[in-house]
């Protein structure tokens, strides 16, 4: 089977009803970003960070994927398939993709000040609040802090390398729903060969090279129109 690389940007999650950062109305309009997203915000207010993705996963428990994010699991009876999401949710998980990895961090999970490996996934009975919310007050067993795990500005995307190394060997290279204006997720692109089909599903699609294929629709009606094409 060939292989197929998608790149999704929170342009796919926006008919589940999750925010985008920088649509009118996203969350980069009501939040600045430098206090909630980034690595100096979290060291000068922890308690506003907690704060910002427990309200955050509230609203990832009322959103379910739809017919893009499902969309992607039906190509995998065609193609060898892997998912990079530049998202924290965990609709391409919940939809059945086999394959995702995620380059911005999980919102589901959590993660110890301390040992930076020791990862939880919420609810989680290891952690003093055994809830979806966390505070400066949470401990795990160990009685350290936690912390979101979330990959804020001005900290390394550890997963940035195995996702170039997926794109390198893509046959088929599909971004989704992006602006494509945050690095390094933005260059996965030019890690695709230059034999690899390359397609731009966007209804607001940034500039891309003249070989990309931009279908400038919503993810739902893109992914089917993909389908369609690469299946026929
Ligand atoms: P943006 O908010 O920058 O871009 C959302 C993209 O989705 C835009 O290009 C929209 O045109 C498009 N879009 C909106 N509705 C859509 C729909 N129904 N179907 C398809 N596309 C649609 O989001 P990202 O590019 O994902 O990082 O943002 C990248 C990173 O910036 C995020 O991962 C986040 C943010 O700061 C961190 O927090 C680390």
């Amino acid at each position: 089977m060939k292989n197929l690389v998608i790149s999704t940007g929170a342009g796919i999650s926006a008919e589940s009803g999750i925010s985008t950062f920088r649509d009118a109305g996203g969350l980069w309009e009501n939040y600045d970003v430098m206090e909630v997203a980034s690595h100096e915000g979290f060291l000068r207010n922890p308690d506003l960070i907690h704060r910002f993705y427990n309200q955050r996963r509230i609203e990832l428990t009322k959103a379910k994927p739809n017919a893009a994010h499902l969309g992607l699991v039906e190509l995998e009876k065609y193609f060898n398939v892997n998912v990079i999401t530049q998202n924290v949710d965990n609709l391409h998980e919940r939809a059945g993709s086999s394959n995702v990895l995620h380059l911005h961090g999980e919102l589901m999970k959590v993660r110890s000040l301390r040992h930076e490996e020791r990862v939880y996934e919420l609810p989680c009975n290891l952690l003093s609040d055994k809830g979806l919310e966390t505070s400066t007050h949470t401990v795990d067993a160990y009685g350290d802090g936690v912390r979101p795990h979330i990959v804020f500005f001005g900290e390394d995307v550890p997963n940035f390398e195995p996702a170039c190394r997926l794109a390198a060997q893509a046959h088929v290279f599909v971004v989704i729903g992006t602006t494509l204006s945050v690095y390094p997720a933005a260059a996965l692109l030019r890690y695709a060969p230059a034999s690899a089909q390359v397609y731009y599903i966007d209804p607001n699609p940034a500039s891309v090279p003249s070989h990309v294929h931009v279908i400038a629709k919503k993810a739902t009606e893109g992914v089917k129109e993909l389908i369609q094409m690469l299946t026929k």
